[in-house]
């Protein structure tokens, strides 16, 4: 699959890819190789198979302590998922299993979740801090964050979210729980390197939009690109003003207004959709596909992959998902983890589609067309993954 080309998913058919060391040399129709293969270069057959770009998972908060099985339960006898989390648990009770665990802990929790997520041909995923709520968890959070990248096998792009919920401390202080975050923990996190985009939730069981531009000044005075969780619940104008900061993307989005759709069209922001998070909290409204279509508003798919609101370890059920709910189409779907998920990272220039010049991170799938991707429910139809020009997989 190559970048926009007239033809349904930009495919090539029985195309070629020249790859020299971790970069994408050329791609092409194979009947325009070089009839001579130069000596050292050595040929491999894909048997005909179709080759996607690594897929991207560029929403996660893969990183986290315990687990909210319990909660679940209570969510299926009625009491909803706000409910919850304003009686104390939700978030908060991700954050004191979070903080009583050990960096090594966190990695070890993570690696599975990952390996499924790799499995499947993710070779680029973003991962989120937002569980420690204080200083040394959150760093903690993202030190195991940017561990987890370090074999190679994946990129691992980082964000701090400090402004996620208002830790058990500061309850009814929220403007000085930002405080805190601005003047304490932001300055530490972009000293140390450790974030590439800061986040926030903004929601009425989040932060507001006044404190949410607060975060947003900071970001820009660190140099750190900004994203939101915007418009999950309610329509508090989160993405507008997120559109304002130049955002990469807005994720959730299912109360988003049109005008602010307008906005993200003018801003370049993504549209970061999450069946996932949708489907298990047993949402109706959904993300207004439609509009962004109209407007021109890329979107792209993740997991969301959360103890709380989407414990999903499959961003191909993600692509079904996003077509079976939001009635996205099933090459939207592919290009919603790839190119587009890649803009809402600020990479595009490096992955998400197979062009010359770019990371070599491929995948070679047995499928027949690229709408089984989609079509398929629990079942994994990847037969191999090179990352960075490497085979990462037996
Ligand atoms: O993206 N919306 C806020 N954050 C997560 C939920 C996290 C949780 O419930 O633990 C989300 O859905
Ligand atoms: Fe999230």
């Amino acid at each position: 699959m190559a970048p926009a080309g007239g033809n349904p998913y930009g495919a090539i058919e029985n195309g070629a890819i020249a790859v020299a060391a971790d970069r994408i040399r050329w791609v092409g129709d194979q009947s325009r190789l070089p009839s001579h293969i130069p000596a050292g270069v050595s040929v491999h057959s894909a048997g005909g198979r179709w080759v996607t770009p690594g897929l991207i998972d560029c929403h996660t908060h893969l990183v986290y302590g315990g687990d909210r099985a319990r909660e679940f339960e209570q969510r299926l006898t009625g009491v909803s998922y706000e409910e919850i989390a304003r009686q104390g648990g939700g978030i908060v009770s991700t954050v004191t299993a979070t903080r009583a665990a050990s960096e090594d802990q966190l990695v070890d929790s993570a690696g599975p979740r990952l390996a499924a997520l790799v499995a499947e041909g993710v070779t680029t995923i973003e991962i989120k801090s937002g569980y420690g709520l204080d200083g040394d968890t959150e760093l903690k959070m993202l030190r195991a964050a940017r561990r987890l990248g370090e074999g190679g096998g994946v990129d691992v792009v980082t964000s701090f979210l400090g402004a996620h919920a208002l830790p058990a401390e500061y309850a009814g202080r929220g403007d000085d729980y930002i405080d805190f975050v601005c003047a304490q923990v932001m300055p530490r996190v972009a000293e140390l390197g450790l974030a590439d985009a800061v986040d926030a939730f903004c929601e009425g069981i989040g932060f507001t939009i006044a404190q949410t531009e607060r975060v947003f000044h900071k970001a820009r005075a660190l140099g750190l690109p900004v994203k939101l969780h915007a418009e999950q619940l309610s329509d508090l104008g989160g993405t507008a003003l997120a559109a304002r900061f130049g955002a990469l993307s807005a994720d959730h989005l299912e109360y988003v207004s049109e005008p602010s759709i307008e906005a993200m069209a003018e801003s370049g922001t993504v549209a970061v959709v999450l069946p996932g998070a949708f489907y298990f909290l047993r949402e109706t409204r959904k993300p207004p596909v439609d509009l962004f279509r109209r407007h021109d508003v890329p979107m792209a798919i993740a997991t969301d992959s959360n103890p709380g609101s989407s414990p999903v370890s499959s961003l191909l059920l993600m692509l079904n998902m996003a077509c079976t709910l939001f009635q996205m189409t099933p090459e939207e779907a592919l290009t919603g983890v790839t190119r587009h998920a890649a803009a809402a990272l600020g990479r595009a220039d490096e992955v998400g589609t197979l062009e010359a010049g770019k990371q070599a991170d491929f995948v070679l799938w047995d499928i027949d067309h690229p709408a089984e991707l989609a079509y398929r429910i629990g079942f994994n139809p990847c037969h191999q993954v090179i990352k960075s020009g490497r085979r990462s997989n037996p």
